[in-house]
């Protein structure tokens, strides 16, 4: 069997309806912010079930943006947001580009995710909110989290960019806090390419979030942002006798806009989107049910009776005293045409651009534990089980020559 088969870690559909879609744009040359991106937004709300969703450049503008959404009711520079110690270094870049200051919390060894025993102790008076990450799609304790939140009055923002699909005790991620960030990079679920996008059910929350990407201006409905720009507005000059509403600016702004042709590809992938998740979901489950084989050298997380995993890939994480190192486990991979990643970082203590917060090395053994320790395969739409089968006996094979 090796050398059979080639397992990269991502992949991506451009879809014939993508195609047809880039194509009017490039023709309509209507490329910006437009149309398809009212368009998406409104598909990827009903998708999730929220009232509104608001299309980003990207998913770190995604967090950044939606907490950038606190100033409105109160929270200041340099306020507080707890988050999971491990996550892709962007959950903590976003939340210093939005302004505020990461409080890390440590996470959890079976669910990768932030350990909600440990996030009170964080707390402060300069807290904000919670940014759980839902990470490699596990949904994280949201019924705790939501409870100590509501208890200290936080806001909660999930970081759902690698959580398409999740649900978590009969309810989609996305709904579960009071804002959800996604990502649509092209190795996530649903992808634009570039991209990223928050969804809410509260309409002031999204009518913020359409100013904050356009640079904070106070023109922020949801039409305004269709880049009519020469066409009849009639709130134009009549807001609040200010003057041109267009270039009247409320608040510190980004610039964060979803172009044309990012969307269409978004509106082709959303067409397939359950056939993907499908695909996905069975590779997924596949592997953590064969998994349970490897126990003794390697884990993974669980899948509980009352989720489904967003199966964005799949977590190893290779355990103390397995009598290998990471990085010959991910070599004999590699040999064998399977790609994988690390399983990310402890962003206070073991990426260096975070060092002048202060935390010490040690302080977050499970999250230091995982970034040595741990690496993902990815589970996307163009493997199947034949694929699957070939990356368990890849494993099988690598353990029975090292012990
Ligand atoms: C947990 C998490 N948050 C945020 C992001 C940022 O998304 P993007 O790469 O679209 O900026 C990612 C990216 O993959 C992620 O995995």
């Amino acid at each position: 069997m090796a050398g059979k088969f080639k397992i990269p870690f991502g992949t991506m559909a451009v879809t014939e309806k993508a195609k047809q879609l880039i194509m009017d744009a490039l023709d309509r040359k209507r490329l910006s912010s437009g149309k398809y991106v009212r368009d998406f937004e409104k598909q990827f709300a009903s998708l999730v079930g929220t009232k509104e969703a608001v299309a980003l450049a990207n998913g770190t503008d995604a967090d950044a943006l939606a907490l950038a959404v606190l100033y409105d009711y109160g929270a200041g520079r340099g306020d507080e947001i707890i988050v999971p110690a491990l996550s892709f270094v962007a959950t903590g870049n976003a939340v210093l580009q939005a302004g505020f200051i990461p409080v890390f919390v440590d996470v959890e060894l079976d669910t990768l995710n932030i350990d909600p025993s440990k996030i009170e102790a964080a707390i402060t008076p300069k807290t904000r909110a919670i940014m759980p990450v839902h990470l490699m799609g596990k949904p994280a304790e949201m019924d705790t989290i939501n409870a100590i939140a509501k208890k200290h009055g936080l806001y909660v923002i999930e970081d759902a960019a690698e959580a398409h699909g999740a649900v978590y005790k009969g309810r989609n991620v996305g709904i579960l806090g009071h804002m959800a960030a996604y990502s649509l990079y092209v190795a996530h679920i649903i992808t634009t390419v570039e991209g990223g996008i928050v969804t809410t059910d509260n309409p002031d929350f999204a009518e913020i979030l359409r100013s904050l990407r356009s640079h904070g201006r106070a023109c922020k409905c949801e039409s305004c942002v269709l880049n009519t720009a020469s066409a009849h507005c009639s709130k134009r000059f009549q807001y609040e006798d200010k003057g041109d509403i267009r270039f009247i600016f409320e608040r510190i702004g980004f610039s964060s806009k979803m172009n044309e042709m990012e969307a269409a590809v978004g509106l082709g992938a959303l067409e397939i989107y359950h056939d993907i998740l499908k695909k996905r979901r069975a590779n997924l489950y596949y592997l953590l049910e064969e998994f349970q084989r490897f126990g003794s050298y390697l884990t993974t997380f669980r899948k509980e009776s009352y989720e489904e995993i967003g199966p964005h890939a799949l977590p190893v994480i290779i355990k103390q005293g397995a009598g290998f190192t990471r990085n010959e486990f991910v070599g004999h991979l590699e040999e064998n045409g399977i790609d994988t990643r690390d399983l990310f970082s402890s962003m206070p203590t073991q990426c260096v651009g975070f060092a002048f917060l202060g935390y010490e090395p040690g302080s977050f053994p499970v999250a230091e534990y995982i970034g040595k320790n741990g690496l993902h395969i990815g589970v996307h739409q163009d493997l199947g089980i034949e694929e699957c089968k070939y990356v368990i006996h890849t494993i099988r094979e690598f353990l029975n020559s090292h012990h």
